[in-house]
Order: C-alpha cells, then structure tokens, then sequence
C-alpha cells in the first residue's frame, strides 16, 4: 500500500487501484467528468464492467446528478452486482442493442474486437443517429489496436486465435516471453490487415461516416472518444486538443509503463523457470544423497564382515596353536608314562640320583660346619 506522503505528493485520487497493470477505464475519469459537463446526457451505458471499478464511480455519479447507469455485460462479476442504483443487462452488446438497447453516452469496454467493436458503433449510430453519438472507447492503443481478442471465440470467431500466448514490445508475433495475456480470452495470431483490432473498427466506421471527431490519447492502452462534431462545443474541444498536446509524452508514459510490465513479467517467468530448475536439481540432489547414503551402509556391512572375519580367523589361529601345544604336550606326557611303566630299571636310577643327591647335601652340610669352626678358632687367636 502506498505512503500517504506518496499518496498526497503525486495528488492520487480515491479511485486510483495500486497494482502492477492498470487496465480500468476509471484512471480516465477527469476526461470523463469533462466530456459529461459538455455533453447533454441523462443515459450513460457501460459495456464491459469487469470488476466494477468504473460502475461504481460511475453509479456516484448518476446518483448525485439524477443520471441513469445502464451495464452490459454477459458474465456480471459480484461487485457489480451489488451496485444499488445500475440497470444490470448481463447479456453481450450486440444482445443489448437487438433488443433495442440505448443509451446518451457510451462506454465502450467489452469484447476489443473487430466485428464486435463495428457492430457496436453500426448500432449507436443507428440507435442515436450520426448527430447523437457520444462514445468512449478502450483500448484504442497498443496491443489490442490492430489485433482481435475474442471473449468468446464461438460467436464472433473471424480469425485464427490463440489462448496463453505473450505479446511483445519488439515483435508483432507471439513470443514465449513477454506481456501474459490471452487466459480469459482467445488473441488474433496475426497483427494488424484488415478488419482487425479495436482501432481498425473505429477508423473504418469513420472513412463510412462524417460528421464525427476523433480523438486519441495513447495511455493506458489507449482512449478514444468518438463524438458528434455537433455535441462539442468550444470548451470540450479545447480541452481535449490541450491533452492532445501532452500526446508526445503521454505515449513516452505509456511506452515506459508497458516496458516495465513486461520487463517484470519476463522477470516472473524467469524467476519461475529458474525456480523448477532448483526444485530439480533440489530432487536430483536429494536422490544422489540416498544413493550414497545406500552405498555407505554396503560399505559399513562389508566392513564391519571383514573385521568379524579377521578376527575369527584370529582366534581361529590361536585356538589351532594351543591345540598343537597340547597335543605335543600330551604326546610328551602319554611317552613318558609308557617309558616309566616299560623302564623299571629308570626308577632306580631316579633313587639312585636321590641318594647322591642327598650324599652331597651332607658333604655340602659338612663344608659349611668346617668353615665355620675354622672362622671361630680365627677369632679367638685374634
Ligand atoms: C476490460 S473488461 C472491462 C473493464 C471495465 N470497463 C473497467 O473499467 O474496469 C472487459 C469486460 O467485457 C466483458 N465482455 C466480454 N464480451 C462482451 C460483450 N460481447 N459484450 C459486453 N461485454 C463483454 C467481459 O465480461 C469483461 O467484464
């Protein structure tokens, strides 16, 4: 939401609408105000309400100054409806005007094409006379001037068309980036030719017809205002040629205002596109980490086998050793025992050694009693 400095700096009305792409008729409504002071007018009719944004300003007005609001329009939004003091027509104009549809002053917003937009002037004109028609027209500049939207493709389909397509600054042709444009409509595939666009229709309804004036102001996607030479007077007049004047630099707006969106628009699908490529790589990351994660946990089987296996081969050894040991020894053992009982004569000699053993004890017993007498006498002849 913007500032209240921002606000009161740039002098913004209550109906200014804050978004990215303006494309409500009510920015235009100082023009509005002053086409209503000059002109005599008790209807005014709205073809094309959308969200109500301009019906509601436009209700105010028909309510304090005892006017009549007449809306047109086949698929009539919440807002709209909920306007008090508006006659609702949810049909098409060209339903509208069949059934007799009129009105003072026209507000020309529905279905921007061709044929439409023709029928549309065909039935004022015929409806109000050459002297009777007050109309202002959206949409006259780019892109819908040389090229047709079709809201519904089936009743007034004249051309090849297409949904979801981008538009370009640079090019005429269709672009994968660009303006977003074509989801609730159907676009001409061609630019420009004939009998094609919002501003092919008027100036062909012009070239068939005198006693009108024309003007055009190329902002916000364009207004014109087609008007009786006889309903405008001197006032009027001037002051649509002094906005005339600013013409050079209210394009020069509308050129840096469709820059921006579509630079911004390119940026949102870059911004899109670049966002599924990490949520690809995000997954393809995602499924080299289980990979690895899987790999790992082989690894650490094989390992952890490998050790188990190292250290029963180990023990294995170990226990193969210690085996031989006892087996070496019990061999030892079970000869030694058989020597014994077969050798009898090696007990004696067991006993025999015993007894020497013995003989030597006494002499070593002996050897020690000697010296000690000896270390006695020593003494006392000291
Ligand atoms: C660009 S919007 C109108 C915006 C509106 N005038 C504003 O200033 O906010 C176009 C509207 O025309 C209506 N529409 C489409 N085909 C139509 C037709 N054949 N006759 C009348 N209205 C039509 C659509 O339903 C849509 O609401």
């Amino acid at each position: 939401m913007l500032s209240n400095e921002v606000i009161e700096e740039l002098g913004l009305p209550k109906y200014f609408i804050d978004t990215y792409n303006l494309t409500e008729m009510v920015t235009f409504w100082p023009i509005f105000v002053q086409v209503f002071k000059q002109v005599p007018h008790q209807i005014i009719c709205e073809v094309g309400a959308n969200l109500g944004y301009t019906s509601k300003l436009l209700e105010e007005y028909c309510v304090d100054n005892e006017r009549t609001l007449v809306i047109v329009d086949p698929l009539l939004s919440e807002p709209v409806k909920e306007l008090e003091y508006a006659q609702l027509h949810e049909k098409t104009s060209l339903d509208f005007f069949s059934d007799g549809g009129k009105a003072d002053i026209y507000i020309l917003d529905g279905d921007h094409n061709y044929s439409t937009v023709k029928m549309e002037l065909d039935s004022i004109k015929f409806a109000n006379g050459l002297d009777g028609m007050v109309c202002l027209l959206h949409d006259v500049g780019w892109p819908w001037a040389r090229r047709d939207i079709y809201y519904n493709p089936n009743e007034n389909y004249i051309r090849d068309y297409s949904y979801n397509k981008s538009l370009h600054l640079e090019t005429n042709g269709f672009s994968d980036r660009g303006f977003p444009n074509g989801t609730t409509y159907a676009m001409a595939d061609e630019y420009g030719g004939a009998c094609n666009g919002v501003q092919t229709a008027i100036d062909d309804f012009l070239k068939s017809n005198s006693g009108l004036k024309y003007y055009k102001f190329p902002s916000l996607y364009g207004l014109g205002i087609l008007i009786s030479e006889n309903l405008i007077t001197e006032e009027l007049n001037q002051f649509l040629n002094n906005i005339m004047i600013l013409g050079p630099m209210l394009g020069i707006l509308e050129a840096n205002r469709l820059r921006l969106i579509q630079g911004l628009h390119e940026h949102q699908i870059d911004l899109t596109k670049n966002i599924f490529k990490v949520n690809e790589l995000e997954k393809q990351i995602k499924k080299k980490e289980e990979e690895d994660r899987l790999v790992r946990e082989k690894l650490l089987i094989s390992n952890a086998e490998t050790s188990i296996l190292e250290e029963l081969s180990a023990r294995q050894l170990k226990n193969d050793n210690e085996i031989n040991r006892l087996l070496e020894e019990s061999k030892f053992r079970s000869k030694r025992i058989d020597e014994l009982i077969e050798d009898d004569s090696l007990k004696n000699m067991e006993i025999l050694n015993l007894t020497e053993i013995n003989g030597s004890l006494v002499s070593q017993i002996d050897r020690i009693k000697s010296s000690f007498l000896g270390r006695l006498l020593l003494r006392i002849i000291r």
